[in-house]
This record gives C-alpha cells, sequence and structure tokens, in this order.
C-alpha cells in the first residue's frame, strides 16, 4: 500500500506524518523509536477504543512497549478539565515519568484533550497522534492546538504543543459515520478554497470517490491537505495572523452553532458559513459568481448543506461580532477571491453582511438539523 509522508517543518519541534491504509494495525513498527522499551498511555474515546484500540495497544507492545489504556465516553461533552485530571491520574497509575508517551486514538476530541494532557503531565511529555475521523486527519491533528472546553465556551484552555508524530489511517474511515465524514469533507473543501484550485478541481471530479469512501483517493486528499495547513503552521506557529486564513467558513459557522446550541453539525455550519462569505464577496464584486456557484454545487454534491431556513441576519451579526476572533473590537472576516485564494478583511459595512447571510437564509435545500425554532 502506498504510504505518503508529510514533514511539518518547525525547527526542534518538526515531526512528520504518516498516511497509509492499514498503519493502525502496525503502528508499532512505525512509532519504535518512539515507544520501544518505555510506558505509553493509549488514549481513546469508547467508540474508538472499542473499534481498534486493541490492535493498537497489541502492536505498540509488539514494538516493546509498555501499554495501558484510558478511555472517556465519545463526544464533544469529554472534552473537559475533568477528563484532563482522569487521564493524569491515570498515566500515574501507569507510572508514567518524562521519558514516557501518550498515544492519541481518535477524532479530534481524543486528539485535543490527550494532547493537552501530554502538555501538561509533568510539565510536557512527547504525544503521537493517530486521527481517525476524517476532520481529525486533515485538520486538528495538524499543527499543534491541544486543549479543552469550559462550560463558558469551546477550546477556552489549551496549549500549543506539537506532536511526535502523526499516524493517518485511511481505513479508519470505512468505519467512520456518514454524518462524520460529511463533517470533515466541510474542512477539506474549506482548505481547497482556501489554498488549492487544482485540490478543488479534483474534489469537483471525484464525488463519488470522497462519498464511497476510497481510500487511494482519500490518501492523496489527506496528504495534501496536511501539506497546505503544515505551510501554513510552519509559516505561523501560534496564530500570529497568517494562520487566520484557516478560520475560513468558521466566523460565521460558530455564529450559527452557538444560534442552534450546537444541534448543528460544525461541517454543516461551516459549509453554510463558507456560502455566506462567498455571497458576501461576490455581492461586493470581489469573487466571481461562478466560483460561488462552484463552492455551493461541491458542498451539495457532498451532502453538505448550503442554506438554513429562518435565520435571523441581525443575531447572526450581532453573534459574529462577540467571536473571540475578533480583534479589538472590530470584525474581520475571511473571505474569497477566488478558488484557492482568500483574504482577511476588516468588515465595516453590517448592511451588506446581513444581505449575504439572509442571501443562504431563505433557499430550499438547507441545513438537515432543520429550522430554527
Ligand atoms: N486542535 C485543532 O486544531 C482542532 C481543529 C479542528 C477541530 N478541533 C476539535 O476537534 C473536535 C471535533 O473532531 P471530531 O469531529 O473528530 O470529533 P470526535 O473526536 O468527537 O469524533 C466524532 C465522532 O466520530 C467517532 N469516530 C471517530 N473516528 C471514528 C472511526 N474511525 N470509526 C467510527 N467512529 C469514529 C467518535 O467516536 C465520535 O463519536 C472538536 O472538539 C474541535 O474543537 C480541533
Ligand atoms: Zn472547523
Amino acid at each position: 500500500m502506498a504510504m505518503r509522508v508529510v514533514e511539518v517543518p518547525l525547527g526542534d519541534r518538526a515531526y512528520a506524518i504518516r498516511i497509509r491504509a492499514g498503519l493502525t494495525a502496525d503502528c508499532g513498527r512505525e512509532l519504535a523509536d518512539c515507544v520501544s522499551g518505555r510506558k505509553v498511555l493509549l488514549v481513546s474515546d469508547d467508540r474508538v477504543g472499542g473499534l481498534y484500540g486493541d490492535r493498537v495497544a497489541a502492536s505498540l507492545r509488539g514494538a516493546g512497549a509498555t501499554v495501558a489504556t484510558a478511555t472517556f465516553p465519545a463526544g464533544e461533552a469529554s472534552k473537559t478539565l475533568a477528563t484532563v485530571e482522569r487521564l493524569c491520574r491515570a498515566a500515574v497509575a501507569a507510572g508514567l515519568d518524562r521519558g514516557s508517551r501518550i498515544v492519541a486514538l481518535g477524532g479530534g476530541v481524543p486528539g485535543d484533550v490527550a494532547g493537552f494532557t501530554a502538555a501538561a503531565y509533568m510539565r510536557g511529555i512527547p504525544f503521537v497522534q493517530m486521527p481517525t475521523s476524517l476532520l481529525a486527519m486533515v485538520d486538528s491533528s495538524v499543527g499543534g492546538k491541544t486543549g479543552v472546553d469550559l462550560p463558558e465556551g469551546k477550546n477556552l484552555v489549551g496549549a500549543f504543543w506539537q506532536p511526535e508524530r502523526v499516524l493517518a489511517d485511511p481505513e479508519c474511515l470505512l468505519t467512520l459515520p456518514a454524518c462524520e465524514l460529511r463533517n470533515g469533507l466541510a474542512e477539506v473543501v474549506k482548505t481547497a478554497v482556501i489554498f488549492d484550485p487544482g485540490l478543488f478541481a479534483r474534489l469537483e471530479a471525484n464525488v463519488p470517490k470522497l462519498l464511497a469512501p476510497d481510500l487511494d483517493f482519500y490518501l492523496e486528499v489527506i496528504a495534501r491537505c496536511c501539506e497546505l495547513k503544515a505551510g501554513v503552521v510552519a509559516a505561523d506557529e501560534r496564530e500570529g495572523g497568517l494562520r487566520a486564513v484557516l478560520n475560513y467558513g468558521h466566523t460565521f459557522g460558530h455564529a450559527l452553532e452557538t444560534r442552534m446550541e450546537y444541534r448543528i453539525a460544525h461541517g454543516e455550519a461551516v459549509a453554510i458559513g463558507m456560502v455566506m462569505a462567498a455571497n458576501f464577496a461576490a455581492a461586493n464584486g470581489e469573487l466571481p459568481a461562478d466560483a460561488a456557484r462552484r463552492q455551493r454545487e461541491l458542498l451539495a454534491a457532498l451532502g453538505l448543506p448550503t442554506s438554513m431556513a429562518g435565520v435571523d441576519p441581525d443575531e447572526i451579526v450581532a453573534l459574529m461580532a462577540r467571536d473571540k476572533k475578533t480583534s479589538r473590537g472590530e470584525l474581520r472576516l475571511v473571505l474569497p477571491r477566488d478558488i484557492g485564494t482568500v483574504e482577511v478583511r476588516k468588515i465595516n459595512d453590517p448592511a451588506r453582511l446581513r444581505a449575504a447571510i439572509a442571501a443562504a437564509s431563505r433557499s430550499p435545500g438547507g441545513c438537515c438539523a432543520g429550522q430554527v425554532d
């Protein structure tokens, strides 16, 4: 089976992302230099742990690691400081010291919470990411952001902590629920619109392979997305500015998630958010109408919503103004200039913004979470 390796060039924190079908079952070989003769805490949620935990643990043991496992209930509700405390205590119970390793197996939730545990345990120990959801493979496992939620909001406590290595196994996508695959696809489309017209065209031409899912095609897509994100991360590890382009569709999307009290999937909110951003840019004459149409049609072909009925534009604008990514009171948005190019812009014409939101709030074929009450 073909393997892709993407290097993340971060000086003394540089690491490799290895992508190959079947890696999960034979991760021990790929990680021997990190885990051999060491203690490892394998962290997962109960769903992914149930599917893949045994084979990963067996493979790590085969490479000479002493493996303890810790799981928590699947879902965002586990991304808390309480889980971090439980994992730290499991690490103590398993005798982990500063030379030990944490391995995060799962989607973005295990990755973020185990990564943050690794950043904090004994003031920081190395960790390995084994992303199993598409979103984690193309987005959350790349870049070194780790953290947990508070009741007051998502991702409010965290650390930049780069993994020692990332192993992504496209075969895991075969067990991923279709709605979770679509969530990841929204981030894939996002990545293509931000950076790469060639990738966008390949996605348009291969929708059936994306939905199937075709593992050979995913190998290429995941590798390309990692390469593109790694490039921005290397240039702006701590989100000084450049990395902000990755928030394309997300300022609108977060406002929709808040409005829906998270009864809308993240990928769906981002898909609608990208349509709103494109509407806004097209109405300003800054994006060719054809580019906005292609983005909307690709999202729809992938089963993602492109509109949501019953949204009050004033409310969304107010929520966007509260988003933590607005700096010094001014609203900044990532807007597309064309497929493959975006820019960060200060927004000072809220009337046009409301119109762009309204335009994605009435057409049919909207979000599967249904109407806003
Ligand atoms: N650190 C970052 O830079 C970054 C970036 C984007 C998102 N995130 C975070 O990532 C999280 C979302 O990630 P996610 O969507 O992967 O969430 P998740 O980890 O909750 O996974 C979604 C669901 O899919 C299941 N699952 C995962 N892989 C599976 C597989 N191979 N087979 C069957 N089921 C599987 C999980 O058990 C879970 O029920 C959020 O908390 C978000 O804040 C972080
Ligand atoms: Zn996202």
